[in-house]
């Protein structure tokens, strides 16, 4: 219990190229420059879970045996993450992932998911027993969601907070939405699971509650984040910060939220700590290697009290 996150979830090498803008159909670009890092959806929120003071953070997913594998299971035991029930092998490499960051700090990314998409439900089985003596499971949509809906059927079962990351944009399979207790959605994704939902942010909000978690964010890059509850709706502002990279910071936005909210802070607070370890994340390159600390965060909250 207490502070001890569980994440399943993917494990990525980003090839990252800094580009001025996309190509078209047919051209070849020269990028500014290129770099390799650390990522995958799953790996970078139990990395920021861990920097953000989790008490443990254990990580279920799947790499390949390869050199890739290796550099990523290092990275996470460097931070402190148990591995254990990160599976080596399989019959796929190790997953990549191709984030295209540009000079805004914006990205798109193409994901090569590899053995990511080899986890099964054998593996979730693997974990259960630590996913019910968790504090908190964090899920994305880089898993095979029958692994996602297994993992939070073992978490609801032993009363284990669920945080659910619908990203990227997947098919969700009946039943997951309403085992969540947090649902974190950014404003394309929201679209995709709500398709009615009035466009904007709040109209989303409100539609992603409807659909069975007990709170639904939304996240709104440098706008913050809009949470709704059954109480109705919450705008958190972002912190102002030069925006170099934006990769990874929706998942640094998750690891900490799972952590504020495991600490008992209200939803609103751990939703302005979650914004704050988002935004602190954009200011760096890489996925992983732009993940805050705990000093970092607590000293941005404390620069820009609320309501000022
Ligand atoms: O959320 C960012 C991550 O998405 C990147 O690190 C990349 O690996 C993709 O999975």
């Amino acid at each position: 219990m207490g502070t001890h996150v569980v994440v399943l979830g993917s494990c990525m090498l980003d090839l990252v190229a800094r580009i001025q803008r996309l190509p078209l159909p047919g051209e070849t670009l020269f990028a500014r420059s290129f770099a390799m890092f650390v990522g995958g959806k799953g790996a970078n929120q139990a990395i920021a879970a861990r920097r953000l003071g989790a008490d443990a953070v254990s990580l279920v997913g799947r790499v390949g045996a390869d050199a890739f594998g290796e550099r990523i299971l290092a990275a996470l035991a460097a931070d402190g993450v148990d591995t254990a029930h990160v599976v080596t092998g399989g019959d796929a490499g190790t997953g990549v992932a191709i984030p295209m960051v540009f000079d805004d700090g914006g990205n798109s990314i193409i994901s090569v998911p590899g053995a990511n998409m080899q986890m099964a439900i054998g593996d979730v089985a693997a974990a259960s027993d630590v996913i019910a003596a968790a504090g908190a499971l964090l899920l994305q949509f880089e898993a095979p969601m029958e692994c996602n809906l297994a993992a939070a059927r073992v978490a609801r079962e032993a009363g284990v907070l669920v945080v659910l990351n619908t990203a990227p944009v997947a098919a969700c399979p009946p039943g997951l939405l309403e085992l969540a207790d947090v649902l974190v959605a950014n404003e394309v994704e929201a679209a995709a699971l709500a398709p009615g939902a009035p466009a904007t942010p709040a109209g989303q909000a409100r539609s992603l509650l409807g659909l069975g978690p007990r709170a639904a964010i939304v996240t709104l890059g440098e706008d913050g984040a809009i949470l709704a509850t059954a109480t109705g709706l919450d705008q958190l502002p972002s912190f102002p910060v030069p925006a170099v990279d934006s990769v990874g910071a929706g998942d640094a936005f998750c690891g900490a939220l799972a952590v504020a909210l495991k600490e008992g802070r209200e939803l609103a607070a751990a939703v302005r700590f979650a914004c704050a370890a988002g935004a602190l994340a954009v200011t760096r390159p890489g996925a992983t290697a732009s993940l805050p600390s705990r000093a970092e965060v607590e000293a941005l909250l404390v620069a820009h009290p609320p309501g000022r």
